[in-house]
């Protein structure tokens, strides 16, 4: 752990939040596909086959040359709970291309463009101007806040708390993430424009609720919560103050019915289309039955 060895560091891949629930997809997808990489966190855990861990904080500028030095492509995840990312991006962006790196994938979130001025919207303008060749994904609502993300646990219990009312949301998988970025980070898809990524249909919290329950063997209700009840819950169960009110904020989008169009991001940059969120509770229906 610490700093990668000489021949981790030459002509690798970093992923930053590597072991989180894209960057760890995107590290197994690389490692499988014969490419080298090094994942950072805070806590990288330990070396995989193919992958070699980094420790990089964004709270410690310090830690990141060390990370950069020899990557030949960075994936970007912004600091997490963090309202204001496009700070830390910026830094980070301006170290990647001084370090020598040759193309960057930014993680942003749909939307993004919606909200000029916005943490994202400015790490985006800064991602097309870092003088490095560059992709921005912008997934709508993970798949997986249902099986290791906000609502896993609650699940476990049979409820799911959102204040998203009769709203939907195309959920993606983030194994379609994944596969996204690496195409952007191997050449496989071409560069240069932001791609928008969402599942193959819209579910309500509600309709979510009955397609894990359908599999997991016990039943599964959506609760929909007050949003600034749901804040309180939250900001309880760990949620920084500040981080609260962005994610109620977002989750109105979904309650107003904003955030329900679908988005052909997957199959621009892959060639195939986005895997559905039956196929995916299908995939977690044994963790979800451990679990409970
Ligand atoms: N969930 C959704 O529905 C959704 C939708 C659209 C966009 N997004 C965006 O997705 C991003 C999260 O990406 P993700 O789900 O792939 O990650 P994640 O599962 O939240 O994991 C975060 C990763 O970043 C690392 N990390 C956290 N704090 C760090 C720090 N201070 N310094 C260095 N590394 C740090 C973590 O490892 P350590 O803790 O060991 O450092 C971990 O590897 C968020 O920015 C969110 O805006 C999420």
């Amino acid at each position: 752990m610490g700093t990668p060895s000489e021949e981790d560091t030459m002509d690798h891949h970093l992923i930053l939040g590597g072991t989180g629930t894209t960057g760890r997809r995107v590290a197994r997808l690389l490692a499988g596909r014969g490419e080298p990489v090094v994942t950072a966190a805070r806590t990288p855990g330990p070396a995989a086959p193919g992958v070699a861990p980094v420790h990089l904080d964004w709270d410690e500028p310090a830690t990141w040359d060390p990370a950069l030095a020899g990557a030949r492509s960075l994936y970007v995840v912004p600091p997490t709970l963090v309202v204001d990312v496009a700070p830390p991006v910026i830094l980070m962006l301006e170290r990647a291309r001084a370090a020598g790196v040759g193309r960057v994938v930014v993680l942003s979130a749909r939307g993004a463009e919606r909200a000029p001025g916005s943490p994202l919207d400015r790490a985006e303008a800064a991602t097309r101007s870092s003088g490095m060749p560059w992709a921005v994904v912008r997934p709508t609502w993970f798949m997986q806040n249902f099986s290791e993300g906000i609502h896993a646990a609650e699940i476990t219990r049979g409820r799911i708390s959102a204040p998203t009312g009769e709203g939907a949301a195309p959920f993606v998988d983030a194994e379609d993430i994944a596969a996204v970025v690496v195409a952007l980070l191997t050449g496989d898809a071409p560069l240069g424009r932001a791609y928008d990524l969402s599942g193959p249909s819209a579910l309500t919290m509600a309709e979510v609720a009955d397609a894990i329950a359908a599999v997991a063997g016990f039943p599964v209700r959506h609760d929909d919560a007050d949003p600034d009840a749901w804040q309180v819950a939250v900001r309880e169960a760990g949620v920084p103050a500040d981080y609260a009110p962005l994610l109620a904020m977002l989750y109105g989008v979904v309650r107003a019915g904003a955030d329900a169009h679908l988005s052909d991001g997957v199959v621009a940059a892959t060639g195939r289309p986005p895997g559905s969120f039956a196929a995916f509770a299908a995939r977690e229906a044994a963790s979800w039955r451990r679990a409970a």
